[in-house]
């Protein structure tokens, strides 16, 4: 099928990448040409394992254009990706999605299917498609279905192809036919991907409700963590315990300094906004939103605490990790920007490290702290470590560096990276979340 794909980020490149791999023609259409340039000579301009490969090897299917016109007039099969950034009073702005809309109405010459991928609160695919059929030229209908995005950044590739499910909110049958279109081979061999069909406002939902879910399980297992550092029980033991149960399951439990990205942060907080324009509060998300916000500088106070407000001034600190999870460069929401700038009010030398995300965190930060792409030259005579990212090259590193290298060996570890049992052989001292300190010096 003719497929074009609005937006190329996380959502609309990879989208369009997988249709492509499975054997669609998909033209990807971006406003900014440098982007399409980076891709047109085969390189992602986001770092994503797997995704630089894929769109090599389906180059011949694969075509990168800011010509809308051109794009949306050929296609059978619109998707948009956009993004759908977060306003200040946290509802979604959908500027960037009319925009789309827009282009399509001054685009089409026939009926064609508009699949509406980013996430957008409840009852938008409705407005979408009366918007765009109330302004498209006489004769043609534009049928817009609802197709959420379940992918998580660092296996987005693997999260597409082998989606956990594809839902679709239809409320036509040309709709319906083409979705399922789109969709057969990624419900076969190899793929195998469970396909459901619902209505739209549902498809909506399932996605709010889902990630909303998943940031209630944090939010939840980091105010436990707290609470086992009041009552001196081990959070890694209690999750342990607590997996066994295939209600609750092993996936997310892992308490830390809170979540961050592009998803969780603005998700919560679009539904709650929303919950609260229809007068029907969800005071749970309310919750979560809440613990998440205290919990991002849940280290930054431990450290306060331990120091004293006035001891700050001048100490140096490396922190290790910037980007809000391993495996993307992402910095958005990313505990690590709190935590600096919290420790630069109190006058702190701050030095940071990250495999991927320095250029992004420089461009936040400028030459206000140090940058290091290496954690030895990192924490080098320094007083403190901070752990924001749980980094493979920081959970792997050797431990014994850090009474070796740093004037003072104290580990802050927000992300739990190094067992109780190991840390404890080392001369540290080791304060991590919902687990007992090491005071080993
Ligand atoms: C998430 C959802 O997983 C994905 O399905 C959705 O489509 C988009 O949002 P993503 O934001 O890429 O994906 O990352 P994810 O791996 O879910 O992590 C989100 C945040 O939660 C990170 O900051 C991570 O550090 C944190 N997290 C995750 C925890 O603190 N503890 C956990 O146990 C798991």
């Amino acid at each position: 099928m003719k497929i074009a794909v609005a937006g190329t980020g996380y959502v609309g490149l990879v989208t369009g990448v997988a249709l492509a791999h499975v054997g669609h023609n998909v033209t990807c259409v971006d406003i900014d040409e440098e982007k399409i340039k980076k891709m047109r000579k085969g390189n992602s301009p986001i770092y994503e394992e797997g995704l630089e490969d894929l769109m090599r090897k389906n180059k011949e299917r694969l075509t990168y254009t800011t010509d809308y016109k051109k794009a949306y007039s050929d296609a059978e099969v619109i998707f948009v990706g956009v993004g759908t950034p977060e306003r200040s009073d946290g509802s979604a702005n959908l500027d960037y999605v009319y925009a789309v809309c827009d282009n399509i109405i001054e685009s089409i010459t026939k009926n064609v299917v508009v699949v509406i991928k980013s996430t957008v609160p409840i009852g938008t695919n409705d407005k979408v498609e009366e918007y765009l059929n109330s302004h498209v030229k006489k004769g043609i209908h534009i049928s817009v279905a609802s197709n959420p995005e379940f992918l998580a950044q660092g296996t987005a590739v693997r999260d597409t192809l082998y989606a956990s499910r594809i839902v679709v909110g239809c409320e036509d049958d040309l709709a319906r036919s083409v979705m399922e279109e789109v969709y057969r081979p990624f419900t076969q061999d190899p793929y195998n991907v469970p396909y459901l069909t619902m209505n739209r406002r549902s498809a909506e939902m399932v996605k709010y409700a889902s990630n909303d879910f998943l940031a209630l399980k944090i939010s939840y297992i980091n105010e436990i963590s707290n609470f086992c550092e009041e009552i001196g029980a081990d959070i890694t033991e209690v999750t342990r315990g607590m997996s066994y149960d295939k209600r609750i399951g092993d996936k997310f439990l892992n308490s830390g300094i809170g979540y961050g990205g592009s998803c969780f942060p603005k998700d919560t907080k679009a539904l709650h906004y929303l919950s609260v324009e229809k007068d029907v509060e969800l005071k749970t998300v309310k919750a979560c939103i809440d613990v998440n916000k205290h919990q991002k500088l849940h280290l930054f106070k431990k450290l306060k605490e331990d120091y004293g407000n006035k001891n700050l001034k001048g100490l140096n600190v490396a922190i290790l990790g910037a980007t809000f999870k391993p495996g993307t460069d992402d910095l958005r929401e990313a505990p690590s920007i709190d935590n600096v700038k919290a420790l630069l009010d109190y006058e702190v030398n701050v030095s940071i490290y990250d495999p991927v995300g320095l250029d992004r965190f420089e461009k936040i930060f400028g030459n206000s702290i140090n940058y290091y792409d290496n954690i030895d030259d990192c924490i080098k005579d320094k007083d403190v470590v901070m752990i924001m990212t749980e980094w493979d090259t920081i959970k792997n590193y050797d431990i014994g560096k850090f009474s070796k290298l740093m004037k003072n060996p104290v580990i802050y570890d927000g992300r739990n990276c190094y067992p109780l049992s190991i840390v404890s052989q080392y001369k540290v001292e080791y304060i991590s979340m919902g687990r007992k300190e090491v005071h080993n010096i």
